[in-house]
């Protein structure tokens, strides 16, 4: 019987990245990486899955992250475990469990990796993607918050970001924001009526969450909803004051919106959103309690993370060419010869190809064209016998014969040529 198997598709909202975007994305982590580590931070890779105890503690049971948007699983043992929706509480149980928290100390991490959330799949939102996060321990100044944000502004100039408005607000910590949810459920008695379901059940679980509510009836009804600078304590006040006055230092533009709450109940005080093209492409703030939540010293903490899908969408950083030249052997070519010629380019940091198959030199020039090579270097019988090659430019630019030693230099006075048309 002859029937073809049907193909299988990869999960929705779980993408495949293919060049020239993948290249996009990991110029993006380089970059990232080099700023985060010129600011003192080293690197931790985490685990993508952890027991699901750690995201209910720390992220919060209430939030929509862990009531409804977590991979949750039993592992053969019937443990109960889940994939990453973000990194801090990771990072958090890490720095614990690795006893990099002992004493006073000040420890500044970074990672990189998917994230997964279950979520309705859009642009710029995926139920597998990826984050660019770093995390300052044991800093109680808000110049620690203050530094992360030109942190994030350096990583948005090194990624061509423009056009973005930074958020900031204070959300209060454990001592005042209680007062502030009892306040937003008073206001919401009665509207009921007036609003979603889903605030409504925010308004018993989760008070604060209903202020970033998109739904239209919702927002009409919350216009003159409290505010939560009327009920920050005395501390929280002061801290969030020193904040802004320190951005300001910095020359770091903001605007305060009293309506962003962030999605994760962690935060004790400053939070923010970097908002651009590709939607909000970074958050994070400040968040004291958890070490300690999380069964470590009291150790006061903030941090921020980059959704690498946003920042790209955001971004105008290109991919690099690859590869930039193509190694075309034709009929009677040396293996051995063409390879010594590909090393020497290589040695230069030029990307390079070399295609042995036994297919017509006209085949060959297509495939390079495919590759979208800038130039092919074609070597012959005639060329691995003389220890010549023949340069050809791609895009039109012509061919020359050039020996061995002098291919490099040639190349180099092509690709001048191409940058000055
Ligand atoms: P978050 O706001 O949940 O914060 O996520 C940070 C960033 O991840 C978002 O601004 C967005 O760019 C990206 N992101 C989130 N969900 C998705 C999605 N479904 N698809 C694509 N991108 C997404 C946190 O995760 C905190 N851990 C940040 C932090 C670090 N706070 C302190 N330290």
């Amino acid at each position: 019987m002859n029937y073809r198997m049907e193909p299988i598709k990869s999960v929705r909202g779980v993408r495949d990245i293919h060049y020239p975007e993948s290249e996009i994305y990991s110029g993006i982590e380089k970059t990232c990486s080099e700023i985060l580590e010129a600011w003192g931070y080293r690197k931790i890779y985490l685990p993508v899955m952890e027991f699901s105890e750690l995201f209910k503690r720390s992220i919060g049971d209430e939030t929509d992250i862990v009531s409804k948007e977590m991979y949750t699983f039993s592992d053969r043992k019937g443990r109960s475990l889940s994939l990453r929706p973000e990194g801090t509480a990771s990072a958090v149980r890490a720095m614990i469990e690795g006893n990099f928290l002992q004493g006073r100390v000040r420890e500044k991490v970074y990672y990189a990796g998917p994230m997964f959330r279950y979520e309705r799949p859009q642009e710029g939102r995926y139920r597998q993607f990826h984050q660019i996060g770093c995390e300052v321990f044991g800093s109680s100044s808000p110049a620690s918050d203050a530094e992360l944000a030109s942190v994030a502004f350096e990583l948005l100039k090194a990624c061509r970001v423009s056009g973005y408005t930074l958020k900031i607000n204070s959300v209060g910590c454990p001592g005042c924001r209680p007062f502030y949810r009892d306040e937003i459920q008073k206001f919401l008695r009665g509207r009921e009526q007036e609003i979603c379901a889903d605030c409504r059940k925010r308004g018993v679980n989760n008070p604060l969450r209903v202020l970033d509510c998109k739904n239209s009836r919702c927002r009409e009804a919350y216009k003159d909803i409290p505010s939560i600078s009327k009920y920050l304590c005395g501390e929280c006040r002061e801290y969030y004051a020193r904040y802004k006055t320190l951005i300001v230092d910095r020359g770091i533009d903001f605007s305060e919106d009293e309506s962003l709450v962030r999605g994760l109940d962690y935060y004790t005080g400053p939070v923010f959103e970097l908002e651009a093209e590709g939607g909000v492409i970074a958050a994070g703030g400040r968040y004291d309690s958890l070490v300690k939540e999380l069964g470590g010293p009291e150790t006061p903490a903030c941090g921020w993370a980059f959704g690498l899908e946003r920042l790209s969408l955001s971004s105008g950083i290109t991919a690099r060419r690859l590869p930039e030249v193509y190694i075309a052997l034709m009929p009677g070519g040396g293996v051995k010869y063409a390879s010594k010629v590909a090393e020497r380019i290589r040695a230069e940091g030029i990307s390079v190809e070399e295609d042995y198959e036994e297919v017509s030199p006209k085949k060959k020039l297509r495939m390079a064209d495919r590759k979208n090579a800038a130039y092919a270097v074609l070597i012959g019988g005639e060329e691995t016998e003389g220890g010549f090659l023949q340069l050809r430019d791609l895009s039109g630019g012509g061919q020359s014969r050039v020996s061995e030693d002098d291919l490099v230099e040639e190349l180099y006075k092509y690709k001048e040529g191409r940058e000055n048309k």
